[in-house]
């Protein structure tokens, strides 16, 4: 297997480093934005990530960079090339026909029972609870201790809160997001934001006109 560098070493980077670690793999170093350098993360080298340059032939990448539309972005910066590891921590308990992609990232004690696909770089926080017939997106992303019931589907680049719950057979649309602790008993539209039990889109109040 070749080693690794983790795009982000951030709290999410220092995650994927520590399930890397347990799995026994070699990690290269961290690759972060010119801003964010540093010496080392756990004794690991931080360098700056090429621009234009591409990916590197020798290593595998994982996107360890929370925000879903910024993994998209890596995506492209790194180009057609790329490879890209999975990384899929051993507490978790995974089930028999669970197809996890590349780039995906299952961090800590997750369970998925069964017939489950995780899309490319899709997040799965610890305490996710996913049940049978479920389909988590490309770059989808699911904070700790959510919930889906049976034949959820989390449309790409969806965004759910710690702890939000998902009714069977309901469809969260792409790049939607999901506020901590929602409860959603019906299918979400691409883009919006609904929280609250039952969850519902977020009114945003109008800001009051001069008298
Ligand atoms: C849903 C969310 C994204 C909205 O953030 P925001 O756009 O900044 O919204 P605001 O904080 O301005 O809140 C807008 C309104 O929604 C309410 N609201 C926000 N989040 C809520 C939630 N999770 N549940 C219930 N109501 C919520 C606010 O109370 C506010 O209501 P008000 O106008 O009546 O006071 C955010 O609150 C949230 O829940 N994020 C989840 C973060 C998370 O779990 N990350 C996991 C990281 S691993």
């Amino acid at each position: 297997m070749k080693p690794v560098r983790i795009v982000g070493a951030g709290a999410l980077g220092r995650e994927v480093f520590a399930a890397l670690s347990v799995l026994g793999e070699e990690i290269l170093c961290f690759l972060v934005e010119p801003g964010l350098i540093r010496e080392s993360v756990h004794g690991v080298a931080v360098h700056e990530i090429a621009r234009g340059e591409g990916a590197q032939g020798d290593a595998r990448y994982v996107l360890a960079v929370g925000v879903n539309e910024a993994r998209r972005k890596l995506v492209q910066t790194l180009g057609p090339r790329a490879e890209y590891a999975c990384v899929v921590h051993p507490a978790a308990t995974i089930g028999p026909y669970v197809d996890i992609s590349p780039g995906a990232m299952v961090i800590g004690r997750v369970s998925m029972t069964t017939d489950i696909a995780v899309g490319r770089h899709a997040l799965i926080n610890p305490g996710c609870n996913i049940s049978h017939d479920c389909r988590i997106r490309d770059f989808a992303s699911l904070g700790p201790g959510v919930s889906l019931a049976g034949r959820v589907t989390i449309e790409e680049g969806a965004n759910l809160g710690v702890g939000a719950v998902v009714a069977p057979g309901v469809v969260v649309g792409a790049w939607s997001t999901i506020g901590a602790g929602a409860v959603v008993i019906r299918n979400v539209e691409p883009g919006s934001t609904v929280v609250g039990v039952p969850a519902r889109p977020i009114i945003r109040r109008q800001p009051a006109k001069d008298a």
